[in-house]
């Protein structure tokens, strides 16, 4: 596929990002068909571009136009065998589970034009085990956008061990014409940027269980101290504990290292339905901060 080419992009899953990932490439001026299981999340997902964009209206970053122009570009569909037909490019952002992700690329790999190329958002997912699901290894890569999509710069691209230079520098150029800036890592477990904030977040979780600070305490210190956004509680919470447990689970079982076995209280509260913040994470009793009744002031 050449850039210019490109008629239709997929993105599968309209979740955290999933829509997000769904805005940037309509802001991009590309069609985009926006899939989920039912329509109800398919209509949730498409009310979070709707907020998203009024937010960056209010911020003066787009126009009252290009956010109808946005929208437009946008249909949504449960029907998968509708959203890949003609496609040129599908973009997965699905539950970060790897089975799932392999039925559905083997799914993908029937229902979509030869030549189109199947990418993944996983966070963290060798693509190189995703790939082997299909019959074009060629053609599948990793474009590892970041939350919130239409606000974070980087684009991890993750280069599968068959991926081809072809795929390699077309996925280049789509980032950057989408306003990213892409870089490029060789395929491991979490790439470069989930290994390395999970044993941040894990760290924060175990220091919380030793009782050596409490929750609030840690995230102003590592707001203060070392001038992030976020803490690494209030992260946890806004990229979802389900999603943080998965990648866990994988980093662990995968590399081996203890430092990635995922903390007791973390598998507690995904247990019992706490999956993250409630005003992000659909169908969640809320986050850390939530179950500890912390005020997020
Ligand atoms: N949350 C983050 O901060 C973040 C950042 C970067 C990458 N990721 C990765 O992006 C992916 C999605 O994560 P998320 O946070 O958006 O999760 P999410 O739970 O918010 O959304 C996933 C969506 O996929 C839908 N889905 C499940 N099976 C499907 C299918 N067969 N077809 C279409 N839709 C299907 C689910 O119903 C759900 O709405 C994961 O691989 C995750 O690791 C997440």
């Amino acid at each position: 596929v050449k850039l210019q080419d490109v008629k239709k992009i997929t993105v599968l899953g309209a979740g955290i990002m999933g829509s997000g990932i769904a805005e940037v490439c309509a802001r991009g001026n590309y069609k985009v068909h926006m899939t989920d299981l039912t329509s109800e999340l398919t209509s949730r997902g498409l009310e979070k571009i709707k907020t998203s964009l009024a937010k960056a209206i209010e911020k003066g970053r787009i126009t009252k136009e290009n956010a109808n122009a946005t929208v437009t570009n946008i249909k949504v569909t449960t029907d998968m065998r509708e959203a890949c037909r003609d496609t040129s490019m599908v973009i997965e952002a699905t539950p970060e589970e790897l089975e799932l992700k392999k039925r559905i690329f083997k799914q993908l790999d029937d229902l979509c034009p030869r030549e189109a190329i199947l990418a993944t958002n996983t966070s963290g997912i060798m693509v190189t085990d995703i790939a082997a699901a299909t019959t074009r290894p060629e053609l599948v890569i990793g474009i590892h956008f970041f939350n919130p999509a239409p606000v974070m710069k980087l684009i991890e691209i993750v280069r599968g061990t068959l991926t081809s230079d072809e795929t390699y520098n077309f996925s280049v150029d789509f980032c950057r014409k989408l306003g990213k800036v892409p870089v490029p890592v060789n395929d491991s477990p979490g790439f470069f940027t989930t290994r390395y904030i999970a044993s941040c977040i894990t760290e924060a979780i175990r220091l919380f269980e030793h009782g050596i600070a409490n929750i609030k305490d840690i995230d102003t210190m590592s707001k203060l101290a070392f001038n992030w956004p976020l803490g690494p509680f209030e992260l946890a919470d806004f990229v979802g504990l389900d999603t943080l447990l998965h990648i866990l689970e994988y980093l662990f079982r995968e590399i081996g290292d203890p430092r990635y076995a995922a903390p007791l209280t973390l598998k507690k509260l995904v247990k019992s339905g706490f999956l993250g913040s409630p005003t992000t994470k659909a169908g969640s009793k809320g986050g850390f901060y939530e179950y500890y009744q912390i005020s997020r002031e």
